[in-house]
């Protein structure tokens, strides 16, 4: 079965991780990218949506800018202290590597809408940042809840602690309107939140497995990689070059949902207080009527691993 999908994005090392996962993966056939505020601006993750197309050797593939701020909120504080200047590692792109690559006129949203109707149940949507386009695709054309197949998100958290404050994840933090909408859709929703995405760090073996990739693109990986390493190192005080691989794990479950167990709950999101941005799952199943949304929570790390690590070329992990 091919996975004909769309990746919202806000490039982002770890977006680039998964970007390039789903170019590698014969069961996925990327249709587009739309870009969105998060990592760091809309202007610079477009950039980066449009560079790491053209590293790839894709320059066919569109990408459609989106949102450069959240539904109601004042655009907050941007990632680049996690993901570096140019939130791509510091590899210093300033700007578009091929000056004619541009954007498609239409907005995102619009992007979205129209991919999604012109193809009823053909489309999933793979959101890997804040929910803003995804959001305002839903309110342009409320059908598309109906017509997608499906939608695999990078995002919130059903058990574990957040990322960016004690309750919430960084996605959903950036824009809770926007995640409230999307959960309240009806939409068949799959959530990889920190329950999965925190515990399947990736660390310096596997970048120097991939560093001796046979694939440019698994080589790409450890040139982007240090900075994110070094923000986990001091954040998280992760001794050995680990990282969070939080996007891919949305492509991941296209991939093989074999390699996640989970379980179907209702979510609410506060959209201020303290638990802003949280994603509060009726575990008990007792007390919100919001659609069911399934959430990962557990997740075979070494195979999981391996499959990364080999779609982009590398050996897999030698297992002592
Ligand atoms: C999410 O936040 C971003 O920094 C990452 O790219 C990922 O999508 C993790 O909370
Ligand atoms: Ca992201």
């Amino acid at each position: 079965m091919t996975h004909h999908i769309l990746i919202d994005t806000d490039p982002g090392v770890d977006d680039a991780m998964a970007i390039f996962l789903a170019l590698r993966s014969s069961e996925i056939e990327l249709l587009g990218l739309t870009t969105v505020f998060g990592n760091s601006t809309v202007d610079a993750t477009t950039r980066n949506a449009l560079n790491l197309l053209h590293v790839a050797g894709r320059d066919d593939i569109p990408v459609a800018r989106g949102a450069w701020r959240p539904l109601v909120l004042p655009l907050g504080e941007t990632g680049e202290w996690v993901h570096g200047a140019d939130a791509m590692g510091n590899i210093g792109w300033t700007d578009v590597l091929k000056p004619e690559l541009r954007a498609v006129d239409a907005p995102a949203a619009r992007f979205i809408v129209e991919t999604v109707m012109a193809r009823p149940g053909e489309i999933t949507l793979v959101p890997i940042g804040p929910l803003t386009n995804l959001a305002l695709a839903l309110q342009l054309e409320p059908r598309i809840a109906q017509a997608v197949k499906a939608v695999v998100m990078m995002g919130g958290s059903a058990m574990a602690p957040g990322n960016v404050s004690p309750l919430a994840e960084a996605n959903v933090h950036n824009d809770p309107h926007a995640a409230s909408l999307v959960f309240g859709a009806g939409w068949p929703i799959v959530m990889a939140g920190l329950d999965v995405t925190e515990s399947i760090p990736m660390d310096n073996d596997d970048f120097a497995a991939l560093a001796a990739s046979s694939d440019p693109l698994g080589r790409f990986i450890p040139r982007i990689v240090g900075h994110y390493q070094d923000f986990h190192r001091d954040w998280y005080k992760l001794p050995n070059g680990e990282i969070h691989t939080h996007d891919a794990c949305a492509v991941l479950h296209l991939i093989d949902p074999t390699l996640f167990g989970g379980q179907d709950w209702s979510i609410n999101v506060p959209l201020d207080g303290l638990a802003k941005g949280a994603t509060l799952v009726d575990r008990r199943g007792s007390f919100y009527t919001t659609p069911k949304v399934h959430c990962l929570t557990t997740v075979d790390h070494a195979r999981l691993i391996d499959v990364y690590r080999t779609r982009m070329g590398a050996t897999a992990r030698v297992r002592r």
